[in-house]
């Protein structure tokens, strides 16, 4: 699909995994070997996902910061690694998480081209401050949204349409990029003009939406808005 973006008036960033590096809290505890690591952040990522899901269909919301310990507890536990230092860790690098080296070169690219930027995360206000903080990349950002101010975790469409009402925009005025598949389509189904940053090279998603573009890098993101 041709990208069209000429009516964007934003561009909207999913945080985890699209920005911010996910993998690089277990990475940097070298006390593990490079199997048990790989192991262990696999199973954190998709117990914390699952766990926001769940709690969306039961309506019984906690913060991102809670769900992200809890699904650690269970990852530990199910890789037979579980130590209270390693925990404590952990969770403390998961609040400054790395962020993608091509990020605060591809926000000033957009905010160059007049486009405002945001964060729309499911992250709680206070994890986001400290990972904006941490890559150094808050001058560049217009609006850092989090779930917490409509109670529900991603896909749910109240999460999306925060982003409508907080920047004031139409939906398709509105791009959104994310490295997460679901989240992508979620948002395109929406009716965002999605970029899904497909790090992974993962299969296409069986869901409703269709991402109007495929990068697999944030470096690509100048590029394609000036095609
Ligand atoms: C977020 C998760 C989905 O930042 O990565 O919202």
């Amino acid at each position: 699909m041709t990208a069209n973006f000429s009516q964007l008036r934003a561009m909207v960033f999913d945080a985890y995994g699209t920005l911010f590096d996910v993998g690089s809290a277990v990475a940097a505890c070298d006390d593990m070997a490079p199997p048990q690591r790989t192991a262990l952040a696999a199973l954190w990522r998709d117990k914390q996902l699952q766990y926001t899901w769940l709690r969306g269909l039961q309506k019984r919301h906690a913060g991102f910061d809670q769900v992200t310990a809890e699904a650690l507890d269970y990852a530990l536990e199910a890789t037979g690694l579980a130590n209270p230092e390693r925990r404590q860790r952990l969770l403390a690098l998961y609040q400054t998480l790395t962020s993608y080296p091509e990020v605060p070169q591809a926000l000033a690219a957009l905010k160059a081209r007049g486009l405002a930027t945001a964060i729309l995360s499911n992250g709680t206000p206070d994890m986001l401050r400290a990972a904006v903080e941490h890559a150094g990349i808050g001058h560049l950002l217009d609006h850092v949204l989090s779930v917490e101010e409509v109670g529900v975790f991603k896909p749910a469409p109240e999460v999306y349409q925060l982003a409508v009402d907080r920047l004031g925009l139409r939906r398709e005025e509105i791009g959104f990029v994310s490295a997460n598949g679901w989240d992508a389509y979620a948002a395109s189904a929406f009716g965002f003009q999605v970029v899904w940053c497909n790090r992974a090279g993962q299969p296409v998603e069986r869901l409703p939406g269709v991402p109007r573009h495929v990068i697999h890098s944030l470096a690509e993101l100048p590029l394609l808005m000036a095609a």
